[in-house]
């Protein structure tokens, strides 16, 4: 047996890197109680990394691209000094009715799209993101899709969230949630007509509590959405499609404008469309920010900023090419400053090292924070690989960083707080990692404060676990006592 024996046998007839290897789907659930640990698992760690990524189910019916895969959430639990793992698709409405067809119904998101077919054009996996807020943990999809709404325990999908019935839209993945008031604040993007974005924020009973268009120029791709205590920053950026080409053709062709600014609008948390107040910065695009807090009059934003977002094609790999393309990231640890008073602008980089996937505490996320913890990817990738797990200082930009084994890549890796720690870094980092040739998956667990010790506890899994995207830690009180 080996770990690769469960990927679907069409991928063998497939020339696609993001179906092999390290990034081969698997079409298996698994759930393995009280796993061995080598190393020392701290006593104080209660709670559960969880995270989202693709897994094809049915062979594509275009090209393949990594955001194509059917979502799969895995979880690691750990409670009373025991570690448990599993996984489970994201039941999707898309993924039952291909299921039941037996092969791919929708195309991917290198298109060309099928706009006579129900729901969307495209396929909604809602693979990219997962958050927890109140007793939903919500899996959603990269290009805004229907918010799923997992049980955070079992990982069950429970169905579509509807906001309390008021919201029947898609979501974008990266909410973020207050944890001071318990409010999400999100949004969601329109292809072809405006508006061309929606803003919302739902209550901390889960119903929609305020909904409002923002005027944008024209169709836009942001990714993430930035709060502080009291405003919101949605974002604007020179990288987009035209929808006419997107109607007329059925493809999302995207071009930078260079001579275009990237823009952030700050707005009151339920402000107005006529209360955004928009700041000019240079052209860019950023996929993650870090967080953003007040200073006085100051917003302070810090995030993973691509001065150059050109799409990165070798015409040597040919018909893959802009595929691979779409997914090579370069990208620094950024700041930006917008005066609420004045309208002044300022922004500088932190650090030049190529990092993403970034994670504060995100108990924190709206308040001031020092510490960071991103994943350093080699510019030199063929496919997005994790080789590093970098922990930053904003105070001054400074990092340091542990370098995983050969053949070792890390997924994203959440903060998990030391319960009742009063330093912003007394904790854990907790990811889980696969050997890109041998298939070996573990659960890994670092002192967030010495990450460059590498992994205190490592924790073999009993199947392999492919490449995905984004990681959180859902804490224990929330899980288990009576929280959720
Ligand atoms: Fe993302």
């Amino acid at each position: 047996m080996s770990p690769f024996d469960d990927r679907p046998a069409w991928t063998d007839a497939i020339d696609n890197p993001y179906l092999h290897g390290l990034h081969a789907p698997t079409v298996r659930e698994t759930k393995a109680l009280d796993l061995p640990v080598e190393g020392e698992l701290p006593e104080g760690l209660y709670g559960a990394y969880v995270r989202n990524g693709p897994n094809a189910v049915h062979a594509p019916n275009n090209l393949y691209h990594w955001f194509d895969g059917d979502g799969m959430v895995h979880g690691l639990y750990f409670r009373d000094g025991r570690v448990e793992y599993r996984s489970r698709f994201v039941q999707t409405q898309g993924l039952a009715d291909e299921t039941e067809a037996g092969r791919s119904i929708w195309p991917g998101v290198m298109g060309p799209f099928d706009f006579d077919l129900p729901r969307h054009f495209m396929k909604d996996t809602a693979n990219t993101d997962v958050i927890l807020h109140g007793d939903r943990l919500l899996a959603l999809w990269y290009l805004c899709g229907a918010p799923y709404d997992l049980d955070p325990r079992t990982l069950e999908t429970r169905g579509v969230a509807d906001f309390g019935g008021r919201w029947s839209s898609t979501v974008s993945a990266h909410p973020k949630v207050d944890e001071r008031t318990g409010e999400l604040v999100f949004f969601t993007l329109s292809d072809f007509e405006p508006p061309y974005m929606h803003y919302g924020v739902v209550g901390a009973d889960g119903v929609l509590a305020h909904t409002i268009p923002i005027d944008l120029p024209g169709a836009r791709a942001p990714h993430d959405i930035t709060l502080t205590e009291r405003f919101s920053i949605v974002h604007d950026f020179p990288l987009f499609h035209d929808p006419a080409v997107l109607r007329e053709h059925g493809y999302r062709v995207a071009r930078f404008y260079r001579d275009l600014p990237s823009r952030f609008g700050v707005l009151p948390r339920r402000g107005g469309t006529d209360d955004v107040r928009w700041f000019e910065f240079e052209a860019g695009y950023v996929l993650h920010m870090v967080n953003a807090w007040e200073e006085g009059d100051w917003i302070v934003m810090d995030g993973c900023f691509q001065p150059d977002p050109t799409i990165r094609r070798r015409p040597e790999e040919g018909e893959l090419a802009s595929m691979l393309g779409y997914l090579r990231i370069r990208a620094h640890l950024h700041r930006w400053e917008m005066n609420l008073a004045t309208g002044e602008t300022r922004e500088r980089p932190l650090d030049d090292l190529n990092v993403e996937f970034c994670l504060p505490d995100t108990r924190r996320y709206g308040q001031k924070t020092r510490y960071s913890w991103h994943q350093h990817i080699p510019v030199d990738s063929y496919t997005v690989e994790f080789h590093a797990l970098v922990k930053y200082d904003h105070s001054d930009g400074s990092c340091v960083r542990f370098d995983y084994e050969p053949g070792w890549i890390a997924s994203e890796s959440p903060f998990a707080p030391h319960i009742g720690a009063t330093d912003e870094d007394d904790g854990w980092i907790v990811t889980i990692a696969t050997h890109r040739d041998t298939g070996a998956s573990e659960g890994w667990v670092f002192e967030a404060q010495e990450i460059e010790r590498g992994p205190i506890a490592r924790i073999p899994l009993p199947t392999r676990v492919p490449s995905g995207f984004h990681a959180k830690w859902l804490p224990g009180e929330r899980l288990w006592n009576g929280a959720v």
